[in-house]
């Protein structure tokens, strides 16, 4: 197939407006990351982008549209909450999970009664979408699980002879994809953290998950959840720990094998390891901006191995942060835990070993941990519990949490979140988690398992433990008090 090379200027875009209209295909620039589009509405081009890519079928693609007008031939509904956010986030980074109308085909959403929608404030994609008078479906315009393209150049790596056309947008100037949110159910879910920031999603919203569970055999709320994301040749690995450990860690690995590592400008140097640079530490708009580029030129490169530093997810961050985990395909090693001697705990037979698991880790499960830990000292009982989040960011304990527990005379204060790993729920003999959610989080990304079980179901009662995150004195009072109550329960069937 022969691949059109277009500029932005307007004869070119009416060009390109000209190929979508007749259901052909047209890489378009958009200021989060390059997409490659067909009209929205035409099932045989929309099949033409999933060949195009590589893609799943069941993966659904969203919907591009330059104006609240066009919303009323793809929506069913578009409910308060999606007006007030898009009335301060678009045009933006910002997609929206709608439940759709009868007339988008099902080809678009991936089979799903639900269609993903975004306004895109790149001036040239916005034009496009105007000139040629249709929504644009457009996935990100990479092949299939490779790093979504941020630049012309990756385009044409990726696509040339794929494609219709691809239009010269520049560089992307916020360089991830968009932030993704769910509006369709009765409460607002991040499936995919952007340029828009939970942060600012939760003013207007009020408070928003962002946990979703992807069972065996079940559909996931995002169908993107699934899979592997994002990933360069190399492999990519996570490294958690502080700064001296990381350097020694791969300054040891970079003695016998080609290695690369991210960094930030405020790093030392790595000996003997290939280092491309996010930028500043204090700046996640630049390090969203390079990120995806920096692991395309890792693979120019030829390192074997890709080292990220582990980082939070404050604002920005966290879609820094997903993105490496996704590309990482959640393998992470953790540097401070290898240096614990946890020996003598291991070379007693007896002990058991539990693990309580929570969203962030400095609420609830730090809590649980405290209380089973003191409860276990009290009665005599060799257990040992330990705590860990699905998203912590190493965060100390929340204060409230801290003096809760200083109340009943056990200590938290000082106690830094961790990310559950594969090794964590392998080390443990029993993983109880304060929800159902947080429980099927776990199932999805470590697979079933027997011993991974919702706090109040492993005591033979229903229901979640509440997250007690923001709230009063009294609220973490509550909650460590039935905390402490089903707790009290576990011990006894130990
Ligand atoms: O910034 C972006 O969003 C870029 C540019 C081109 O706009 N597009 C993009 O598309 O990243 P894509 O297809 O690579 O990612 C769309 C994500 C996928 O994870 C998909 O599973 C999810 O959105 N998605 C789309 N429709 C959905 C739906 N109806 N329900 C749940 N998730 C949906
Ligand atoms: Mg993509």
């Amino acid at each position: 197939m022969e691949t059109k090379l277009l500029t932005a200027a307007e004869s070119d875009l009416l060009i390109a407006a000209d190929i979508l209209k007749k259901g052909g295909n047209v890489i378009i620039p958009t200021e989060t990351v390059y997409g490659l589009g067909a009209d929205a509405m035409n099932p045989e081009a929309v099949k033409n982008i999933f060949k195009a890519k590589g893609r799943p079928v069941d993966n659904p693609l969203i919907v591009h549209i330059s104006s609240f007008d066009m919303l009323s031939g793809i929506v069913s509904e578009f409910p308060e909450s999606a007006k007030a956010i898009a009335d301060k986030f678009w045009p933006g980074p910002l997609t929206i999970i709608l439940n759709k109308c009868k007339n988008v085909p099902y080809e678009t959403t991936g089979g799903l009664e639900t269609v993903a929608v975004r306004m895109p404030k790149c001036k040239t994609a916005s034009r496009l979408i105007e000139l040629s008078g249709i929504p644009i479906a457009a996935p990100s315009a990479n092949l299939s699980g490779k790093p979504s393209p941020t630049t012309f150049r990756h385009c044409i790596d990726d696509m040339m002879g794929r494609v219709d056309a691809i239009i010269d947008g520049g560089d992307c100037e916020i360089g991830v994809e968009s932030t993704v949110v769910d509006l369709s159910g009765d409460k607002p879910v991040l499936l995919r953290p952007g340029g828009i920031t939970l942060e600012q999603l939760s003013e207007v919203l009020g408070e928003v998950d962002v946990i979703t569970s992807v069972k065996e055999g079940e559909t996931p709320k995002s169908p993107g959840l699934k899979y592997k994301h994002y990933s360069p040749d190399a492999d990519v690995i996570i490294l958690s720990g502080n700064i001296d450990d990381v350097t020694s860690y791969v300054e040891k690995q970079a003695a016998h094998s080609k290695v690369g590592v991210l960094v930030f400008d405020e790093f030392p140097k790595f000996k003997g390891a290939e280092t491309i640079s996010l930028g500043s530490i204090k700046n996640p708009k630049n390090a969203t901006h390079r990120l995806f580029n920096a692991l395309r030129d890792m693979d120019k490169l030829g390192v074997t191995k890709i080292f990220a530093p582990e980082i939070g997810s404050k604002g920005v961050w966290r879609a820094v942060r997903n993105r490496l985990y996704r590309a990482a395909g959640g393998k992470l090693i953790n540097l401070s835990e290898l240096k614990k001697p946890y020996e003598s705990i291991e070379n007693e037979h007896k002990v058991k070993k539990i693990l309580f698991v929570c969203t962030g880790n400095t609420c609830r499960s730090p809590m649980a941990e405290g209380i089973f830990n003191e409860i276990c000292k009290n009665r005599g009982i060799s257990a040992i519990a330990d705590s860990a989040g699905i998203y912590a960011d190493g965060s100390p304990a929340s204060k409230n949490a801290v003096l809760a527990m200083k109340e009943l005379g056990v200590d938290i204060n000082g106690r830094k979140s961790r990310n559950i790993t594969d090794d964590m729920i392998k080390s443990a003999d029993l993983v109880l988690t304060m929800s159902g959610s947080h429980k099927n989080a776990l199932i999805s990304i470590f697979g079933d398992s027997k011993k991974i079980k919702t706090l109040s179901e492993f005591v033979g009662e229903a229901g979640d433990v509440p997250d007690p995150f923001g709230g009063s004195m009294d609220t973490y009072r509550q909650c460590r008090d039935s905390l402490k109550a089903l707790i009290g329960k576990v011990v006894d069937k130990l």
